[in-house]
């Protein structure tokens, strides 16, 4: 009997992964017969866990997360474009004894942005607050979509600087392209979408950003989610902001990715993060 495609989330911590179910879900729903479990790798054992993994033939793919992103970048052989502007890989895959890194969280922002939120990012002005990992991954993949300006603004700013120097530099057609990085205390005007890629959810701290740039029709994605709305939310809802929209479907939507550069097929994400929020609502 043939054994079955194994995959993973590969994490420290990790039991609170919530991959397992999002894949399992995916695999019903198109067919696939393939199994998905955590590993929880040692804090200075990523890159050893990773070669045992990939040295079984049934084991096809991981996904990667805190903290190892960074590590499992360094260690492909082979990345994909947006892997290598974001610095990070959360999938990699073998082939023909390559080991492959890919970076999916752009294309899930994007997606759930666009497919189940219906926010339009082409011609659009978008406040990226943070220069950090998160920020990384999904940087390219907004430019991508034509915002009107793309404007990233960071704690310490010489991060934000770099990042735009380096879009701009490695996209050389675009070196016109229409990003800039900006201090947090010189933003001005207004923005139609402001994306906090910072982890300041974390700590609860209250956003660094005046309270002037949110308007009745902006619309604040707080890439972080959880049992309670994240305080960047709380927050940017007392400044009237049109609509608070969390990581949820972020996540889903990277997972589904990251499904289809394995398997080939995408599955459908909807009444996955249904399911998901309906058992956040649940458990309050
Ligand atoms: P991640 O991989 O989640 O992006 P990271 O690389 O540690 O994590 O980056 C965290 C980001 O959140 C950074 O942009 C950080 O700002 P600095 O570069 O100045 O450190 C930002 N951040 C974290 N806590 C913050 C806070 N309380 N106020 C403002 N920015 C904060």
């Amino acid at each position: 009997m043939a054994t079955l495609d194994q995959y993973a989330v590969i994490g420290n911590p990790i039991s609170h992964s919530k991959s397992p179910e999002i894949h399992t879900l995916f695999a019903k729903q198109t067919n696939q017969a393939l199994a998905y479990t955590t590993i929880e790798a040692p804090l200075d054992g990523f890159m050893g866990t990773v070669k045992n993994f990939f040295a079984e033939p049934q084991n096809k793919g991981l996904n990667v997360t805190v903290p190892f992103k960074e590590q499992a970048f360094a260690m492909c052989d082979e990345l994909s474009p947006r892997a290598a502007f974001a610095e990070a890989v959360n999938t990699l895959y073998m082939q023909n004894g390559v080991l492959w890194g890919d970076n999916t969280d752009g294309c899930g922002l994007v997606n759930d942005l666009r497919q189940n939120n219906a926010i339009k990012i082409a011609g659009r002005r978008i406040l990226l607050l943070g220069a950090g990992g998160a920020s990384k991954g999904v940087f390219q993949p907004l430019m991508a979509e034509s915002p009107s300006e793309l404007v990233l603004t960071n704690r310490t700013a010489a991060k934000a600087e770099a990042l735009v120097g380096r879009y701009k530099e490695k996209f050389v057609k675009n070196a016109n392209a229409p990003c800039i990085a900006e201090n947090l205390d010189a933003l001005n005007g207004t923005f139609d979408l402001i994306i906090n890629a910072t982890s300041m959810s974390l700590s609860g701290d209250a956003p660094p950003i005046a309270r002037r740039l949110i308007t009745q029709h902006t619309v604040v994605y707080d890439m972080m989610y959880g049992k309670e709305q994240t305080s960047f939310n709380v927050w940017a809802s007392a400044q009237g902001a049109a609509l608070c929209l969390d990581g949820l479907g972020m996540l889903v939507e990277q997972a589904a990715e990251a499904f289809r550069v394995w398997r080939g097929i995408q599955p459908c994400t909807k009444s996955c993060v249904e399911r998901l929020a309906n058992k956040i609502e649940e458990s309050r």
